[in-house]
């Protein structure tokens, strides 16, 4: 069956939406299978850079169908927002498919966000205050709103007001925030139902169907493995499932649907919000890679933290993801610095972990052990074949695919779709 998923190797944004956007034309469905909104996926296509949150980074082609899985939550403004946007940049979302089993977040899920990150105080996990963990909180305490509640407004009504029992409770007693109305809310949907309704469709069997005739799927994921709920650097986290698991929940589709799993890694590493981050650089270094790197949130414009590349995550990625296939990511980058270091393993009350600790207290103290190698310090971005990259910047990615254990099959060596080597991917 002709299911790839792609899944970020780190702790997101390490260019899925370029990535995404550059293999789409070899398949018939790009799928979103978790998160929401709190991902920024940047896609340059004819000359237009487009930053989306919800729609998969395929839309930019006809012969595509875009799906949010079941898997995704999802704020319809922001999601009617990036239509709107699509449309007037010349995109079509008519062929846009929303499963009718995905969440919505909810106003509240907005207020209760960023009344829980206040109450952490430094404890914080840096949210993107999207109210992405509160919906999912609701999706597993069974009192989520979901896609399909718009088909019905009867009972759209009953599902708010049974929410709202506890919703207004929680926010007047605990936080002394406003309450809702289901009435007030009801008629906030009314306008988003009407225009949500005609893409609203039954995902599962149309992806399986699909997949039965051979038809290509590729499950876009969102954030990256060290944000899972389960495999991620707890509680710092985000509230989905980004691994390539994932995308088989996310969707409905079978895991022998799957017969490739893509990993994307930058060439150094970044992270936005709290928790642990072993390599992180606080010098001029981590500075350079930072404006080099254009290292700013896509979806909350935060400076992002930076550091140099570990390849312990990248392998731990490569185990929990079963990736077949690496991407390197931002390559290009490293040309500003003179000499670049890789983490190979860590060390805690001195035992050597050449794998990810698995616990969160040796994680947070780890500390990096260095091989390091020399740079290239020359413009890289328009190499299109491996043979032309340097052969510092050869030894550099045949050194971190050793490492990891997995093919490099693509490097990209800048922000543009033909800014990328391809080196054996293929579906
Ligand atoms: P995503 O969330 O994984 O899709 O990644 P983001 O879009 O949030 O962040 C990646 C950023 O790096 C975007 O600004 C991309 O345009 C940019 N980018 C992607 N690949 C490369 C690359 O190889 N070189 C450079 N310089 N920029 C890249
Ligand atoms: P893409 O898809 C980077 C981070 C947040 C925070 C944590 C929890 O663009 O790679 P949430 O709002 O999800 O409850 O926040 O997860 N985070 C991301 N970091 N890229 C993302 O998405 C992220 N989505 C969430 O910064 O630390
Ligand atoms: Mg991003």
């Amino acid at each position: 069956m002709p299911g790839i998923v792609l899944v970020g190797a780190q702790w997101g944004d390490e260019g899925k939406g370029k990535i995404t956007d550059l293999i789409a034309p070899d398949f018939s469905y790009v799928v979103r299978y978790q998160g929401g909104n709190n991902a920024g996926h940047t896609v340059i296509a004819d000359g237009k850079t487009l930053a989306l949150h919800l729609i998969p980074s395929g839309i930019m082609y006809p012969s595509i169908t875009p799906v949010i899985g079941n898997g995704c939550v999802i704020d319809p403004h922001v999601l009617i927002e990036e239509m709107d946007m699509l449309e007037r940049e010349g995109f079509s979302t008519e062929r846009l498919i929303i499963s009718a089993k995905a969440h919505l977040i909810m106003p509240y899920h907005l207020d209760l966000d960023a009344a829980s990150e206040k109450s952490l105080g430094k404890n914080e996990i840096g949210t993107t205050k999207r109210g992405i963990g509160p919906a999912y909180m609701d999706k597993a305490a069974r009192l989520g709103i979901r896609v399909q509640d718009l088909l019905d407004p009867a009972i759209f009504k009953l599902k708010v007001e049974a929410a709202l029992e506890e919703k207004n409770r929680v926010l007047d007693k605990l936080y002394g925030l406003p309450t809702y109305t289901a009435e007030a809310i009801c008629a906030e949907f009314e306008p988003i139902a009407k225009r949500l309704i005609p893409h609203i469709a039954n995902v599962t069997t149309l992806l399986n169907d699909a997949l039965a005739a051979q038809e290509y799927v590729l499950f876009e994921g969102a954030q990256g493995t060290l944000l899972d709920i389960d495999h991620g650097t707890y509680p710092f986290v985000t509230s989905s499932s980004c691994t390539a698991g994932g995308a088989t929940i996310g969707s409905g589709v079978g895991p022998t649907a799957i017969n490739k799993v893509l990993g994307i890694a930058k060439a150094y590493i970044t992270r936005v919000g709290s928790g642990p981050f072993p390599t992180e650089l606080f010098d001029e270094v981590g500075e350079t890679l930072a404006t080099v790197g254009g290292e700013y949130g896509t979806t909350t414009g935060r400076l992002r933290r930076c550091g140099w590349y570990d390849a312990v995550i990248v392998r731990y990625a490569a185990e929990v993801n079963g990736l077949t296939d690496l991407c390197i990511t931002k390559l290009d980058v490293l040309s500003a610095v003179d000499t670049i270091k890789v983490c190979v393993a860590y060390e805690h009350e001195g035992k050597r972990y050449t794998t990810v600790p698995d616990t969160q207290t040796a994680f947070h103290h780890a500390t990096p052990i260095y091989e390091e190698l020399p740079g290239w310090k020359c413009d890289i971005t328009a190499c299109r074949s491996f043979e032309e990259l340097p052969q510092e910047a050869q030894d550099y990615i045949v050194y971190i695919e050793k490492l990891a254990g997995v093919p490099v099959s693509m490097v990209a060596v800048g922000p543009s779709r033909e800014q990328t080597i391809v080196r054996g991917w293929g579906v």
